[in-house]
């Protein structure tokens, strides 16, 4: 989709280039005013260049508009008059204006990519803190409990088995802090390949319907079953709506139902995930989105960003909409790849 648009943008300019070049070639030269406004246009192809490929691509399209439009200077050269002064100027401006435009634009790239580094930096360094104090709660909940059954074991009191549930739910709790902190650091790959959507959400719902913490909602699919398939990773996409259905379950109350529904909206996939949870305050909506925020206790707040990063990936958004009752629906909008 990416390379599509790059495509496009490379044969819109060379269309501009061809169209005017074509309409100086095809017009009676001493129609003057429109050689002076085709001349003009040539603008239109060089700032566009600019702006969308930086200075290579300036630079392409102001040498290629010289080289096409000299033939044409020279075949009406009328001994240095004041019309070929103008034309040679025309032709001077154009390369100045691409060497200015696409310098300024490769410069503007560069700050912003220095910035994007930086920002990694900070969030790596904010990830490390976070750990280790989010690790450190249940290791020491774990070495806690786990001396009190070796001391009941000495005094031959075999009690324990609250603390050893204790110690397995924060096993595993620990085991999902560093599943989503490894998810979140690694470089996202997608491997894409055909993929059935009614298929993923029908596995997500199973995976989580076995779960202990789920038995306390209602799952309700309404997605349209006849889906058209889709170019994903199945896996990725998985893994974002079990986060998504995730949230949905820890803020639903007791016997909420939690819906999803996919449905087809003319070149989109929508998928929504409804919940009747307590909702998301309007000023929490762009923080919640941010790695590290939680409202929760033990939470590590990157599902949802886990989630945002698998469905951009995807050239997708995710959203939260207010439901109009209670509740939040979280919806993932793709485009057809
Ligand atoms: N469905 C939801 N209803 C209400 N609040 C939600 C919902 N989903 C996410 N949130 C809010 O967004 C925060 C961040 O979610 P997330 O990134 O998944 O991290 P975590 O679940 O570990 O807190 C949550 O702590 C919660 O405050
Ligand atoms: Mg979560």
């Amino acid at each position: 989709m990416h390379r599509r648009g790059t495509e496009a943008k490379i044969a819109f300019v060379a269309f501009l280039v061809g169209g005017i070049t074509f309409a100086h070639y095809f017009t009676e030269w001493n129609v003057h005013y429109y050689h002076i406004f085709y001349q003009g246009l040539y603008f239109l192809p060089v700032i566009l260049a600019g702006f969308w490929f930086g200075l290579r691509g300036a630079l392409a399209a102001s040498l290629s508009i010289t080289i096409l439009y000299l033939p044409f200077t020279v075949v009406h050269w009328n001994g240095f008059s004041a019309d070929d002064f103008n034309s040679v100027m025309e032709m001077v401006l154009y390369n100045v204006v691409a060497l200015i435009l696409g310098t300024l634009r490769d410069r503007e790239a560069a700050v912003q990519r220095r910035l994007r580094e930086s920002e990694g930096l900070a969030s790596m360094g904010k990830m490390a803190s976070c750990l280790a104090h989010d690790l450190k709660t249940p290791l020491i909940a774990i070495g806690g409990f786990a001396r009190l059954v070796r001391e009941g074991i000495e005094k031959k009191d075999f009690s324990f088995e609250g603390k050893l549930d204790i110690i397995i739910k924060e096993t595993i709790r620990l085991r999902r802090m560093v599943e989503e902190m490894l998810d979140f650091s690694r470089p996202l790959e997608l491997r894409l390949t055909q993929g059935n959507v009614n298929n993923i959400v029908n596995q997500s719902l199973a995976i989580l319907s076995d779960l202990p913490y789920a038995k306390k909602v209602k799952f309700q699919n309404m997605s349209q079953q006849d889906l058209p398939l889709m170019i994903l990773d199945s896996d990725r996409m998985k893994q974002a709506l079990i986060n998504l259905l995730t949230n949905a379950i820890e803020a639903s109350p007791e016997d909420g139902t939690v819906a999803i529904d996919c449905y087809q909206k003319r070149r989109k996939l929508i998928i929504d995930i409804k919940d009747q949870g307590s909702g998301i305050p309007m000023s929490k909506r762009e923080e919640i989105f941010c790695p590290f925020f939680t409202t929760k206790e033990g939470g590590t707040g990157l599902g949802l960003p886990i989630a945002k990063k698998i469905i951009e990936a995807h050239q997708g958004y995710l959203e939260a909409i207010e439901n109009s009752g209670k509740g939040v629906t979280f919806r993932v909008t793709l485009p057809f790849l």
